[in-house]
């Protein structure tokens, strides 16, 4: 035994399987665990003063899945798809170990149960689980590249039919204790404290041994197999709405939907193998390991503050001072009001101020009218924010995050007239988008307490932000600028200065790649489906209707006119100077843009595109284009991973996904290079440099990594 269980009996005969890993936070199903679950189970199984068993846990949640660390590196390590296929078989076979052995098991679900944790939880013959609102039960494999590979894919559907269960599958739709009582997953709920009681009092009853697909003339809920009616159309929705969704760039829920469909119409048995060899394919690819080291691994790794330099005490921001209170500013006081932070929000007029106070308040109402909030808890978290012109207002901030307009004279003024008030070690820090901050700290007389912060749009929805350190920013400043971050349970990346720092600067390139392509003639909707094939959220013309041509033109302007003869033009610049200069056309807020914007219907692509830009008779594959979309981004992050804007791959990847939606099966803008390989990347960049412009030029930095064959990530490391 490795210690992961405390086995006990009680005098009724019942063992209790106290699941608690020791030194850590939460129950993982790693190794160890698998192990001692399977002597555990022969000890129940062949004792025979034992009558049944509960699964229980020590911790505060119950399993919360597999350990993924040993997955996330299974592609690095050249893990085939038959080791994989025998890493989910052999968990499997311990769970059915467990349900076929005999003797009834029950589980008493006193958190929550994810991926296998909630696995287990299906192979119990009862199941009595917390009516907290924390306990939850979820599937969110594939979410992260994978697919449930214990039986999740076959119990359930068992448990509540196909239509029910592949939302959890697929979606990895979370049930909480009322909605799994509801559709039968558990058998009871009740409160923490007396699940063991529960779990024991039907042990000692007549706790049935088998599951319900084990016993003869069992009977699919819904009907098995995709010729019932009430399937056939599940799937026929569910897999068209997959293509759609996914662009079959996700093999993950392909592989769950196969698992499901194919597996129901057999015994369980050879349902669970059709499971574990789908697991088998994902675990061993390269879009999985993707995933889980991006999107679990990194992403956990930053909400942790892993770039937290050391020594310096954790801080904690009571009151917050926000100067200017327009789109972004109005987000900012709300998710820090969120958070339970003292926020004063000041703008030049006391009716802008509390413009930006209302943003909140439509914000609260909106959560309340979806259950997230009530009203006392809304109106105490609105009156955290306090409205006003007056400087004096913001004293005793610990930090002012400045986003008033984005002019380097008027954020000169505003930052002098703050710390003529805040306290000395106070963090002043500025949203600017475009300017860089060693550049605006130069109005600060503590250059040391002044750091970006750069919020995304909208503030309440966009998950990352990109903490930019300027040349004199200190470990501290740094430090409580991440401590700030997570407060308002954000996900933080750390960003050397540069112009555009990183997210808006690799972000530009494929807008400015778009607007390009455009004006070779390549057809507008080919790029902007194109784009939706790559799994980019929108086309790269639209986004430049949404944040609007006229900034796009006015920060072109501006960086023109700081770098003087050092500026080079961007290809699709004059795209955007003939749509403001000429045409009037400068995005979406003004009505309209590269589209029409028809008051009550559908926005579509303009119709004089085509006049302006007439299509070349031979138009690019769709291929093309997303690999000119995607190419240009990732080796724009190269160039900053050259110069030092950022340290760590891992930081680039997780900033290209949460910050403007970098599509996720990449890995994120470096894995994506990773993915494709090095040499295979520069090759191709070299060819798009030669037929679209030295925009795809490769420094010698990188075709020498190239020439060395050397990835990003360390081969079989999560991070680097
Ligand atoms: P906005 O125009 O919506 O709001 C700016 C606010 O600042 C207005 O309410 C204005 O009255 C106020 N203001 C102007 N001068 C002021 C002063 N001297 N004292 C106090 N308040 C003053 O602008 P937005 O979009 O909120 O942007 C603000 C900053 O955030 C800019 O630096 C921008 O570059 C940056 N940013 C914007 C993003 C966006 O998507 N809009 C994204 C990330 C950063």
């Amino acid at each position: 035994m490795n210690n992961t269980i405390q086995y006990s009996v009680d005098a009724d005969g019942i063992a209790t399987l106290m699941i608690d890993l020791p030194g850590k936070s939460m129950n993982v199903l790693c190794a160890e665990l698998i192990s001692d679950l399977s002597e555990c189970i022969d000890k129940v199984t062949t004792d025979d003063q034992v009558k049944g068993a509960v699964l229980a846990s020590g911790k505060s949640a119950f399993v919360a899945g597999a350990d993924l660390t040993e997955l996330v590196t299974a592609f690095d390590r050249g893990v085939t798809a038959e080791q994989g296929y025998q890493w989910s078989w052999q968990l499997t076979g311990v769970f059915r170990k467990m349900e076929t052995c005999g003797k009834p098991f029950a589980v008493a679900i006193n958190g929550l149960a994810l991926g296998g944790g909630f696995e287990l939880c299906l192979a119990c013959h009862y199941r009595v689980m917390s009516d907290h609102p924390k306990a939850v039960l979820g599937l969110p494999e594939v979410s992260i590249g994978l697919m449930p590979g214990a039986g999740g894919t076959q119990r359930l559907p068992r448990l509540i039919g196909v239509e029910k269960a592949l939302p959890v599958i697929l979606q990895g739709k979370k049930l909480s204790p009322k909605k799994a009582l509801e559709l039968g997953v558990v058998h009871e709920i009740a409160p923490v404290e007396e699940l063991l009681h529960r779990a024991k009092t039907w042990l000692k009853g007549t706790p049935h041994v088998q599951a319900p697909w084990d016993v003869k003339g069992f009977k699919f809920p819904g009907g098995a197999g995709a010729n019932t009616p009430r399937n056939a159309q599940t799937f026929m929705v569910g897999t068209s709405l997959l293509a759609a969704n996914t662009q079959h760039n996700y093999p993950a829920p392909i592989g769950a939907i196969s698992a499901v469909y194919e597996g129901c119409i057999t015994p369980i048995d050879t349902g669970l193998d059709i499971e574990s060899q789908y697991f088998g394919q994902l675990v061993s690819a390269v879009t999985a390991r993707n995933m889980m080291r991006s999107l679990f691994v990194n992403k956990g790794a930053a909400d942790k503050l892993a770039r937290r330099p050391e020594g310096i005490e954790k801080s904690r921001v009571t009151k917050l001072g926000i100067l200017g209170a327009g789109m972004m500013g109005a987000g900012i006081a709300y998710v820090s009001a969120r958070a339970g932070i003292q926020v004063v929000l000041l703008d030049t007029d006391i009716e802008s101020a509390e413009r930006g106070k209302a943003y909140s308040e439509n914000l609260f109402k909106k959560a309340i009218k979806r259950g997230y909030s009530t009203q006392e808890k809304a109106r105490a978290l609105l009156n955290m924010i306090h409205t006003t012109t007056e400087y004096a207002d913001l004293e005793a901030c610990e930090l002012v995050i400045e986003a008033v307009f984005e002019s380097r004279e008027i954020k000169a003024v505003v930052t002098a007239k703050t710390e003529a008030v805040i306290p000395e070690n106070a963090i002043f820090a500025s949203n600017t988008s475009t300017l860089p901050i060693t550049g605006l700290a130069e109005a600060s007389k503590r250059p040391q307490g002044f750091i970006g912060l750069h919020f995304f749009s909208p503030v309440d929805k966009m998950p990352l932000v990109e903490l930019i350190v300027g040349k004199k920013s200190s470990d501290e400043a740094i430090a409580r600028g991440l401590d700030y971050i997570q407060q308002i349970r954000k996900t933080p990346i750390v960003v050397n200065d540069s112009p555009g720092f990183y997210t808006s600067r690799v972000f530009s390139t494929s807008t400015n790649e778009g607007m390009t392509m455009l004006a070779e003639g390549i057809n507008p909707a080919l790029i902007e489906n194109a784009a939706k094939m790559a799994g980019l959220p929108v086309g790269p013309l639209a986004v430049m209707d949404e944040v609007t041509l006229e900034l796009g033109y006015r920060i072109t302007m501006q960086t023109a006119s700081d770098l003087g003869d050092d500026y080079t033009m961007a290809s699709g610049f004059p795209v955007i100077r003939k749509f403001v200069e000429e045409l009037d056309r400068k995005g979406k807020r003004y009505g309209k843009g590269f589209y029409d914007y028809p008051e009550g219907e559908k926005k579509h692509l303009w119709s004089g595109l085509v006049e302006l830009y007439p299509l070349l008779d031979e138009q690019p594959s769709a291929q093309e284009v997303i690999d000119r979309l995607l190419y240009c981004q990732a080796l724009e992050t190269a160039r900053c991973f050259e110069e030092g804007v950022m340290d760590y791959a891992a930081d680039a990847d997780v900033g290209s996904i949460f910050g403007w939606g970098f599509p996720p099966w990449t890995g994120g803008t470096l894995s994506f290079i990773d993915t494709v390989g090095i040499k295979h990347f520069v090759a191709e960049c070299d060819r798009m440099a030669a037929a679209y412009g030295p925009r795809f030029a490769v420094s010698d930095w990188l075709r020498q990594r190239a020439a060395a064959g050397e990835s990003f990530y360390q081969v079989g490391t999560a991070e680097i």
